[in-house]
């Protein structure tokens, strides 16, 4: 075990950028990622600092000096997914002292030392709060302490390590770190720490280079992103303010933003969702549980009630918007009763998609030990129902859609088959044909395309022109 305590390495201050120094020149990196968008940009911001330091990603990770396994645990099958490709990265790994596999991200951050019992061979542990200090802590790896623990170090503010996305049309930004709720059910408040905004003027501006660099769309990112400096930790600006800042990016043609949450609405919201015209018409606003009994008990700090009054003012305000939500089933003492309630706020709200869950019970988290979970199969049978309605209610939609023109940003161009590829203002996944005599698009334009088939998935048709 690694002697060294963690506040001994050396860190980076708080908002300070890359190490200047190449001192990962020569040596080669691969990363493999599992969990939300959240994490999925952390990646991005590690092989940022990586390629700054001058390593190469690679493709396959028996290549790779450097091996990063970013994971998520926010249910036990995540766990297991992360595990099990560790067990299988380790078997192709390359030997050697001087490389290194780590183990990142909010499973890494909840298990700590465990880890180093489970995967005898991983070199370092990470959480998501000290991404920033990837490099240094990879350095004190290399310089000879075989194992080092990440996780101990405080939580650092807010910071933006330059990120190596993929090229494309769309881009991850992060605006809000961590969580200041308490979900009864939830770890990311213990992964990912205190709730934390970026400053506007550095989101504006890490945008405004996206848009040189290429991009058309951002997708802003925090766990509770509609909760953007209400602590008073962005200079006094909140989320309606940033968008409408972000919504002046010249060049910028969409907006998105995930994830928001039912306490942290507001009416200035609506109305700049209403009055940009870059702010896409769709709000992805988690539910969780249609009856009110089980939100309290999950804490979640709004009643159905509350729910029911913000999707109206959606509605109203935002004619043609779309909805979408999470939902959890089998939850601490959830009756059928309490289920039936979700079935209703589904026929009621009319989402146009659900990411449905069983729920999971999670280690450190405060309905761990409060047991009443309703028997395996019974939660099985809830979730098939729930997603079958949400489902037969998608279809539905979708079918509506047959014969309408939609817009879509173009995201993927396959020139062999002349599909692109990309989705409405709603969300919708759609691919389009595009006929010969077209020229080729680009990743990032904006086609129509008429609607000719429509599946649970998504819709399809033929491109008739450009915007
Ligand atoms: N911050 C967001 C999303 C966080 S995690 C929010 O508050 O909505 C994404 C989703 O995973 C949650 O919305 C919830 O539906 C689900 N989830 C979180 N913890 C879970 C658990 N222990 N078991 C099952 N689902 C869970
Ligand atoms: Fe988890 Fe709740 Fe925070 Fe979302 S708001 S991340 S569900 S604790
Ligand atoms: Fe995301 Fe999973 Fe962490 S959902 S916040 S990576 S636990």
């Amino acid at each position: 075990m690694d002697e060294r305590s963690a506040t001994d390495i050396s860190l980076h201050e708080p908002g300070s950028a890359l190490p200047g120094e190449k001192g990962l020149n020569g040596k080669t990196f691969f990363v493999k990622t599992f969990g939300c968008q959240m994490n999925v940009h952390d990646s991005e911001r590690m092989s940022g600092l990586l390629t700054g330091s001058g390593a190469v990603p690679v493709g396959d990770p028996a290549e790779a000096d450097i091996i990063l396994v970013n994971t998520c645990t926010i249910r036990d099958k995540a766990d297991q997914k992360a595990l099990s490709d560790l067990g299988r990265i380790r078997m192709v790994r390359k030997d050697g002292p001087e490389n290194i596999l780590a183990v990142t991200g909010c499973m890494a951050q909840r298990e700590g030392e465990e880890i180093f019992r489970l995967v005898p061979d991983v070199d370092l542990i990470l959480g998501p709060s000290q991404i920033r200090n990837l490099i240094p802590l990879i350095e004190t790896v290399s310089s000879g302490n075989s194992r080092v623990n990440g996780t101990l170090l405080p939580n650092p503010e807010m910071t933006t390590p330059p990120a190596l996305r993929p090229k494309g049309a769309t881009a991850f930004v992060t605006v809000q770190e961590g969580c200041d709720k308490a979900c009864a059910y939830c770890v990311v408040p213990s992964t990912r720490g205190a709730e934390r905004s970026r400053p506007v003027r550095e989101i504006v501006r890490e945008i405004e280079m996206l848009v040189q660099s290429g991009y058309s769309e951002v997708t802003l990112l925090g766990q509770n992103v509609n909760g953007y400096g209400k602590k008073g930790d962005a200079d006094g600006a909140v989320f309606s303010d940033l968008l409408s800042e972000v919504n002046a990016v010249a060049g910028l043609k969409r907006i998105r933003f995930t994830t928001s949450h039912p306490v942290d609405m507001s009416q200035e919201l609506l109305e700049v969702m209403a009055n940009c015209s870059r702010v896409m018409p769709h709000l992805h606003l988690p539910v969780q549980s249609g009856s009110d009994a089980v939100l309290a008990r999950m804490q979640r700090g709004y009643t159905i009630g509350q729910y029911r009054t913000w999707v109206s003012r959606l509605r109203e305000m935002l004619p043609g918007f779309s909805l979408t939500t999470d939902l959890i089933v089998g939850f601490c003492g959830e009756t059928e009763e309490e289920f039936s309630r979700t079935l209703d706020a589904v026929e009621e709200f009319q989402f146009e998609g659900a990411f449905s869950f069983i729920y999971s019970p999670r280690p450190s988290t405060p309905a761990f030990s409060w047991g009443e979970l309703p028997p395996r199969e019974v939660s099985v049978e809830r979730l098939e129902r729930l997603q079958k309605l949400v489902e037969s209610q998608s279809a539905r939609r979708n079918e509506a859609q047959i014969g309408k023109t939609v817009e879509i940003l173009v995201e993927k161009w396959d020139p062999e088959t002349r599909m692109v590829i990309g989705r409405t203002p709603q969300f919708q996944n759609v691919r389009g044909v595009l006929p010969l005599s077209s020229a080729d698009p680009s990743l990032g334009d904006l086609v129509t395309v008429r609607i000719e088939i429509a599946s649970k998935t998504g819709l399809k048709g033929a491109c008739t022109g450009r915007a």
